[in-house]
């Protein structure tokens, strides 16, 4: 028996060696953490449960037939995060460069399937080379196998990828298909083709960092949601991510106690919008002093700055926030912003998360580029996802919602639940000297009339009253107790139902 417990330790020591010490050290020296050292920082201690530790690849072309590693190159099981549970994959560089064998893919599906039976969240770290090149189409057939099993998880448990190493070629399409990917300042990358083929193919000079690094796909390309310093950071944050997350769509998010009182007033709030309608001031001041303990965890904080999306709690409910940037192009929605919230809003609807919508919109962004580009494709997203959703919607109207942006930002007209406003709120078809412009065109030239009647325009019309006279706005508020309101009316909506007439899926305009 002593003998046999002998081999098995063995044989677990061989596995966790994986590549070897000397490439253990290499991977130390890129500053980079081993697949299971980031598996221990990410999971409560003493928590993972190991599975097919002894698995190992079948290929015996191009002298692999030798060359096993138990594990191949993959490490994959389920533990606790916070005393949640979690399955977890971690690409191993050390092993065949972290490359994926139809073996290490078949693990991979295992925790899915598992993940999906049991209801719980999966979460990837990926440092891969891509498909194990000595496999050929077996390990294509298992990068496909897994983004089937993407696909089908996708709105049914929460899905995260962090991006920890080179990723390249079909490896980023998993990554790409679930719910959020954050990646690694200057020691990951993502890209379809790497600099080379770019170069061949287009001629352009390109680094890796330039070309798929964490700063391009964070603030750029909007692929990644988030960048980090280092390993410690991403896996330190990411478990304060997943503390936000139900573990699959027919639960709620989870509730955590806060001291923060739900009917604490904020008197500064009453001085936040500047006398000046033209005069901008800083939306994440509003969601900060709300939302309980300050506590906001931004989602592409530095792509589409003119929308601010994330995650915040009040009276210990996760929500999620979606908020115009009055600091950043005057708050307007172009391409880019409306994609950035329709994919943050039907996250927080297949996953229950009340919405929150804070409005100061003047209205979509005109000009070539957008129209070009195809704001009217691109903005509809936004309105879709919006007019889609089910879980509970509260706005709140802090100055401008002119025109089509009004209809869009979880108008009462989409079934927003509460939809109120501040007393310096402007609805109207747009601003008082565009309108004034368009309607007095025989004006044109005597700015002293046109003076006056923007002035007449504005007393008449921007200003929240017109609305809350057809219903549209249940209320007008004192800044200073918006967040006992919100938590009032998050309350009453707890257990709000509404469901959409049965169909296979809609069609969104993608
Ligand atoms: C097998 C691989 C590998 C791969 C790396 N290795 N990638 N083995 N298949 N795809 C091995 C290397 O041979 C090396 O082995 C070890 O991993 C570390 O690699 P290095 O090149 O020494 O590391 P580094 O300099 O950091 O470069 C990392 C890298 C590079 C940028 C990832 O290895 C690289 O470009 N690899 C190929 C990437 C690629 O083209 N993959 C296929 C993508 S196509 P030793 O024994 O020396 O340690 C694809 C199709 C999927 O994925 C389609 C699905 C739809």
């Amino acid at each position: 028996m002593q003998d046999i417990i002998r081999k098995l330790e063995q044989k677990r020591a061989a596995a966790h060696l994986g590549g070897g010490q000397p490439r253990i050290d290499k991977q130390h020296q890129k500053g980079k953490l081993t697949a299971r050292e980031r598996i221990e920082l990410l999971l409560d201690p003493g928590t993972f449960e190991e599975w097919d530790m002894f698995v190992e690849h079948r290929c015996s072309d191009f002298g692999m037939g030798g060359e096993t590693i138990p594990g191949d190159g993959v490490v994959t099981g389920y533990g606790t995060v916070n005393g949640r549970v979690v399955f977890v994959f971690s690409q191993d560089f050390t092993v065949f460069g972290g490359s994926l064998s139809e073996a290490h893919a078949e693990k991979i599906c295992k925790i899915m399937d598992h993940a999906m039976k049991v209801g719980a969240p999966v979460v990837g770290l990926n440092d891969s080379g891509g498909a194990r090149i000595q496999e050929g189409v077996a390990s294509l057939g298992g990068y496909a196998d897994v983004f089937q099993r993407n696909v089908l998880a996708s709105g049914v448990v929460p899905q995260i990828s962090l991006i920890m190493g080179p990723c390249a070629g079909g490896a980023v399409y998993s990554p790409a298909m679930t719910d959020f990917i954050f990646m690694v300042k200057d020691s990951s990358y993502m890209f379809v083709t790497g600099p080379d083929v770019v170069k061949t193919v287009t001629h352009e000079e390109v680094t890796h960092e330039e070309l798929g690094g964490a700063l391009t796909h964070s603030t750029k390309s909007g692929v990644a949601d988030r960048a980090f310093e280092d390993d410690v950071e991403a896996l330190a944050m990411l478990r304060r991510f997943i503390n936000y997350l139900p573990a699959n769509n027919r639960v709620a998010p989870p509730h955590r106690p806060t001291p923060d009182k739900a009917d604490r007033a904020e008197p500064s709030l009453d001085t936040l919008i500047p006398n000046s309608p033209s005069k901008s001031y800083d939306m994440k001041e509003l969601i900060l002093k709300i939302v309980d303990d300050t506590d906001f965890f931004e989602i592409q904080p530095e792509h589409a700055k003119n929308i601010i999306v994330g995650f915040a709690r009040m009276e210990g409910y996760p929500v999620g926030i979606v908020a115009n940037q009055p600091l950043v192009l005057a708050g307007c929605l172009d391409i880019r912003s409306a994609i950035k919230a329709a994919r943050f809003v039907r996250f927080c609807d297949a996953f229950n998360f009340p919405i929150l919508t804070f409005v100061d919109v003047p209205g979509f962004m005109p000009g070539t580029a957008q129209e070009y580009g195809g704001i009217i494709k691109h903005g509809a997203k936004l309105l879709y996802a919006y007019a889609e959703a089910t879980v509970p919607k509260i706005t709140l109207i802090t100055r401008k919602a002119y025109g089509g942006a009004y209809d869009v930002m979880a108008s009462k007209h989409l079934r927003g639940d509460v939809n109120i406003a501040w007393p310096t709120a402007e609805i109207a078809v747009m601003g008082p000297k565009g309108a004034v412009e368009i309607i007095f065109r025989e004006e044109r030239g005597n700015e002293e009339r046109l003076a006056e009647l923007t002035e007449e325009y504005r007393s008449k019309f921007a200003n929240p009253f017109i609305a809350g006279r057809r219903g549209f706005i249940d209320d007008v508020i004192s800044p200073r107790f918006t967040r006992q309101r919100i938590c009032r009316s998050l309350a009453m909506l707890r257990n709000k139902k509404l469901e959409n007439p049965w169909r296979k899926h809609g069609n969104i305009p993608l």
